[in-house]
């Protein structure tokens, strides 16, 4: 078969060297616009364990490459005048020249034709020649823009700006980050070893930085000389270098992130950066491309034809490629918002950029580095006044709200139940928040409890509007405090428009068959095109509505609750006075976000002022409605959370969604917790974190890296009441208390979990 390979970087390259290793009968043609050596940036990096694929491709230009490699385990951190090192990343790194180079080699050894200085005008004319073009030509791919129609490429240009500089500086013990504060604001270095005396030095910022240091109209020159100056400290007197002849002006660019609908057109496929882009802060490019040239070469070989080869090629390879550019969105995403996280501790600001990615996870970097991890838990420990020599992962760490005190930082998240009977709890409850209350997490959130019969969602949903009910629910509460040392909270909430529906295991928000009572909301809407139209509530409905979820409060408090949790969120009455999705009034209490919060405050500042002071109030908030900007997005969600911190609530609970059924969430593992991340993080205010969080790795990381303050598991807590003392006798943790009456099965657990002896006073 006559191939073309057209662009001679490495996707392009090493696709000639793994075709022609295939089938050396194959015709293959190199074109490459440079001269051999030519080439921008400085080196490149890969992880170990992504060099295991190429090697066994490969073993001759494996050995050669590696022949080359500066090779470092540490990655260190300059931050706030410390330095912090943790070891056991195992990098290697290699000049691209060098790269580049020994792919020729290889290239040309095995038969490929490689042409030099031959500039390809159109992939389409060079298809006609050829059977089948690998269009390898790079970020800026042509062959992507002739054919767009077909690829349909997206290009987001991220906010930040860089520059891939080198300097003979050494960093040779370790891939070092560098923060500087400077006069215009942060400014940081990516810095790597790549040979023996030159280092990559990747400069960083916002655009706003950027701009306040007049990078834009700088020569090269002038903009080496500026980075020389914010990074003085650490380059020993040596230069900061520019190679980047072929751009224009300051050679500062934004980074592309590139993705395709399609790689394939006729007999065209695009590979490498073409392709699809991976941010440069998980160093995966170059891996990318290679990995991409080994499928398509593989299934050139295997598939009948060029089209089932295409087939198979993107099948096996977009998933991959799709997972390296979703940890490269949230590296890039860490850099770009950094300034949210530049007030953290040291120990927690390095331990947040190491998870950046969300590819290490809490237990991976133990693996890494016991002692680094192990020193990050105990500082975790003592600021959460768990004594100065606790070492315990950070789920198991104390926390106050106003006098309430925590054992750990497990949540069981409210969740309704629908067995209530004319809103009055039953057994079935008390077993229920029992078991959970014994189960190990700190603190157990009740179902919604809803302060009048139709502010009810379902007719089985639990109340706390009639002296029967406060009995029962006294009941569960005096359990959990008289057999558990969990806390309870009692969350309170009104349905709004979506009340009047059927139980959650029947047809979830529809109305009911039979016996619907009317509904109220901010503005005449429907929840869906089933649902009844709701009554726009009139002042007095707020006031009547404001003293029930007052006397609510009242009777939660005589009932003994230990914190109280306001539902402002999932589409129900308080929430659709938030969302500008459902509230349409024209009075004080619709219109700009913070006329829109109005209510949800009033009621809050109502209910303070009869619960407890030595209580905590937590508000949970659908912090996106996912519908875009129409809805609410993340940045409300931080203005929300403003105005609940100056009201004086405790703690926000950020959920997401289910106020509108034209949401389409993004969901994930940890999918809500960037909002929780962003509250905490940009004002100061304690959060909880919930959504598709169900592994100890998961909590540990968030809870670490300073996203959140309590997480909540609900779904987990369904399949398992125990899952905060399983996850103990799984990570071989001893400090959380099993009800007494339990020890034998405790031990058997800790000893079948193979996690070391079991808890003093084993039998
Ligand atoms: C600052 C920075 C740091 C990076 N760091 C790393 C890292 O540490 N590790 C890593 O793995 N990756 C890194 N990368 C990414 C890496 O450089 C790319 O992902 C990788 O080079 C992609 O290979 P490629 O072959 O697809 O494209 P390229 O390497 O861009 O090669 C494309 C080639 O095609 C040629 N070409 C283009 N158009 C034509 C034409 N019309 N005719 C003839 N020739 C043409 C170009 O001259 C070029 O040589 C980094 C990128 C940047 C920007
Ligand atoms: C059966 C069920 C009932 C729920 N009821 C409530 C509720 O009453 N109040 C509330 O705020 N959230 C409720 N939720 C949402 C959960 O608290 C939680 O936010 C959501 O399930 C995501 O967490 P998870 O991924 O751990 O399940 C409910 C969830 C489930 C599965």
């Amino acid at each position: 078969m006559k191939i073309a390979c057209l662009g001679g970087g490495p996707a392009g390259l090493y696709s000639a060297i793994s075709i022609k290793l295939r089938d050396a009968t194959h015709d293959v043609t190199v074109f490459e616009r440079n001269r051999p050596d030519d080439t921008f940036g400085w080196g490149v990096v890969f992880s170990n364990e992504t060099f295991d694929n190429i090697a066994s491709n490969d073993p001759a230009s494996a050995q050669a490459i590696r022949e080359h490699f500066a090779y470092w385990d540490d990655i260190a951190v300059h931050y706030r005048g410390e330095r912090i090192v943790s070891t056991g990343h195992g990098f290697s790194g290699i000049a691209r020249k060098t790269l580049l180079l020994l792919l020729q080699e290889r290239a040309s050894e095995l038969g490929a034709k490689l042409r030099f200085q031959t500039e390809i005008a159109s992939a389409g004319e060079l298809a006609k020649e050829y059977d089948f073009v690998i269009a390898a030509d790079g970020l800026n791919s042509k062959t992507r823009n002739e054919f767009a129609h077909a690829f349909k490429p997206a290009i987001d240009t991220r906010k930040n700006k860089f520059v891939w500089l080198g300097t003979r500086q050494r960093f040779d013990d370790a891939f070092t980050f560098i923060f500087e504060e400077t006069e215009h604001g942060w400014v940081w270095a990516h810095a790597y070893q790549f040979n023996a005396d030159t280092a990559t030095f990747i400069v960083e910022c916002s655009e706003t930085v950027w701009r306040k240091f007049g990078f834009a109209t700088m020569s090269q020159d002038e903009s080496c000389r500026t980075c020389e100056r914010i990074f003085e400290r650490y380059l020993g007197g040596h230069r900061l270098m520019s190679n980047a002849t072929h751009l224009r002006g300051s050679a500062w660019l934004n980074f592309p992130r590139v993705l395709c609908d399609t790689w394939s057109h006729e007999n065209i496929v695009l590979m490498g950066d073409a392709a699809a882009t991976a941010h440069f802060s998980v160093g995966s490019g170059t891996k990318l491309a290679m990995e991409s040239a080994i499928a398509m070469a593989d299934y050139l070989a295997s598939e009948p034809t060029l089209q089932a080869a295409f087939a198979k090629y993107e099948d096996a390879r977009r998933t991959e490629v799709l997972r390296l550019q979703s940890a490269a969105r949230n590296s890039l995403e860490w850099f770009e918002d950094v300034e949210r996280y530049l007030h953290l501790d040291p120990v927690q600001f390095n331990y947040s950029l190491l998870t950046r990615s969300q590819r290490i996870s809490h237990e991976n970097l133990r693996l890494r580095d016991r002692d680094w991890l192990e020193g990050a838990e105990a500082w975790f420990q003592r600021l959460a006044g768990a004594g100065d020599n606790t070492i315990r992962r950070p789920m198991f760490a104390p926390f106050r709200l106003r006098d309430m005190r925590l054992k750990n930082r497990i949540v069981v998240s409210p969740m309704a139940q629908y067995k209530a009977v004319d809103g009055c709890p039953t057994d079935w409850h008390l077993v229920h928040y029992g078991e959970r209350a014994k189960g190990g997490a700190a603190l157990v959130c009740t179902e919604m409890t809803c302060v009048s019969p139709e502010g009810r969602i379902t007719p089985g949903c639990t109340g706390m509007y009639a002296p029967e009910h406060e009995r029962a629910w006294t009941r569960i509460v005096d359990f959990v405090h008289a057999e558990t040392d969990a806390k309870i909270c009692c969350q309170l909430g009104h349905s709004g428009a979506k009340g009047s529906t059927q139980l959650g295991w029947e047809e979830m928000d529809a109305p009911l068959k039979s016996g619907n009572w009317p509904v109220m909301a901010p503005s005449p809407v429907t929840w869906s095109e089933r649902n009844q139209r709701a009554r726009a509530m009139t002042r007095a409905d707020m006031d009547r509505v404001r003293e029930e979820f007052v006397v609510a409060a009242e009777m939660a408090a005589r009932a003994g609750f230990d914190m109280l949790e306001i539902h402002c969120a999932h589409g129900y009455l308080l929430s659709s006075f938030i969302t500008p999705l459902t509230n349409w009034r024209t009075d004080n209490y619709g219109g700009s976000l913070q006329n829109r919060m109005r209510y949800p405050l009033e009621i809050f500042q109502a209910v303070r002022g009869v619960w407890p002071a030595a209580k905590p109030i937590s508000v949970r908030i659908s912090a996106n409605d996912w519908v875009g900007a129409e809805g609410i997005e993340p940045r409300d969600a931080v203005g929300i959370g403003r105005m609940l911190q100056e009201a004086g609530v405790d703690i926000c609970d950020v959920s997401a969604g289910q106020t509108s059924v034209k949401a389409r969430p993004v969901y994930g593992r940890m999918f809500q917790t960037p909002f929780s991340d962003r509250i905490r993080n940009e004002i100061g205010m304690a959060t909880m974190a919930v959504g598709n969080i169900y592994e100890p790795d998961h909590v540990n990381s968030i809870l670490m890296a300073g996203r959140a303050d309590l997480v909540c598991l609900a779904r987990p807590h369904l399949a398992n009441p125990y899952w905060t003392l399983h996850a103990a006798a799984r990570l071989g943790d001893r400090g959380e208390a099993w009800p007494p009456p339990y020890y034998a099965g405790r031990d058997q657990l800790y000893r079948l979990a193979g996690s070391g002896e079991p808890p003093a006073g084993a039998v």
